[in-house]
């Protein structure tokens, strides 16, 4: 049967486990991982800009064995002579044996999973969802903290289109975290059933506190946001002056909302976590190509 991750929902909880267990073995020793994906081609599709997500995949891929093919930018694809996606996908399912999808439109994965005759992973589907960045978050603070169940954890930024945050904190909730937001005026989260806190209450009682990127690319009055940055700005100075004691996460890349003189205080994490997404991706690509065959 085919599997598909377009959405952390089709995830049960013992699945989630399973890849962060098989993630952990992974990130022990990459280079002795079994070749899982030997014979397999893994085509990275993206059509939208990535350095992270694509090169990590890309490295998961040949990690395990796999050959990899794909493209880095729409312009280069056929896209560009009105081809619809559903027909390009069609195409890649024909030449290799999963496809990693980044797209701009929200829906995009789902929809490519429709036509796709192999296993489709959503990289990011607009300011829809991005279930691999989630699972690796997850891995982090296990990793970090020891567990996920009972953590504070504070969600801060753009909470509306960081798609980011749409997988990570339904899934904190699942795994039995506390999750608060502290947002941008007008970025608030979408559903409203996240409480939300200030700054200096996040900092003072959390265990994670999680920034993200304003994402400027998705909406067309950003400029109104021009402030919004320095509201949920962190610095070195406002880390220590509220003594804070837990990690800090951000998926990367960042603009002035988390500024580089916090890069050697220990609470950041956020180099550990971008490097942790070659040994999540490895354990994704795994259970979908074995599920596959
Ligand atoms: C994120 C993304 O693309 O959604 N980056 C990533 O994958 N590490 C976050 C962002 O772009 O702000």
């Amino acid at each position: 049967m085919i599997r598909h991750l377009t959405s952390i929902q089709e995830l049960s909880l013992s699945e989630i486990t399973q890849v962060l267990d098989d993630a952990a073995q992974y990130a022990a020793d990459p280079r002795c991982a079994p070749q899982r994906a030997a014979r397999d081609i893994v085509c990275c599709a993206f059509f939208e800009p990535s350095t992270r997500t694509r090169l990590s995949f890309e490295a998961a891929a040949h990690r395990l064995g796999a050959q990899v093919i794909g493209f880095s930018e729409a312009t280069s694809t056929s896209s560009t002579k009105g081809e619809t996606l559903e027909d390009t996908v069609r195409i890649l399912s024909g030449y290799a044996d999963a496809i990693v999808l980044r797209h701009p439109e929200q829906g995009s994965a789902a929809r490519a999973a429709r036509a796709s005759g192999v296993p489709v992973v959503n990289a990011g589907d607009g300011a829809g969802e991005h279930p691999t960045q989630a699972l690796l978050d997850l891995f982090t603070i296990r990793s970090e903290l020891g567990s996920i169940e009972g953590r504070q954890v504070a969600v801060l930024g753009d909470l509306l289109h960081g798609r980011t945050v749409h997988s990570l904190v339904p899934t904190l909730r699942r795994m039995g975290a506390d999750v608060v937001a502290v947002p941008c005026p007008g970025l608030e989260w979408p559903e409203g059933d996240v409480p939300t806190v200030t700054m200096d209450e996040a900092l003072a009682r959390c265990d994670v506190l999680y920034a993200t990127r304003i994402q400027r690319e998705r909406f067309p009055d950003h400029a109104r946001f021009a402030d919004a940055e320095s509201a949920v700005r962190i610095d070195r100075a406002r880390l220590q002056a509220a003594g804070f004691q837990g990690i800090l996460l951000h998926p990367l890349p960042r603009r002035g909302e988390l500024a580089t003189d916090v890069d050697d205080h220990p609470a950041a994490k956020y180099f550990q976590q971008a490097q942790n997404g070659v040994a999540i991706r490895m354990a994704v690509l795994s259970l979908l190509l074995e599920h596959a065959q």
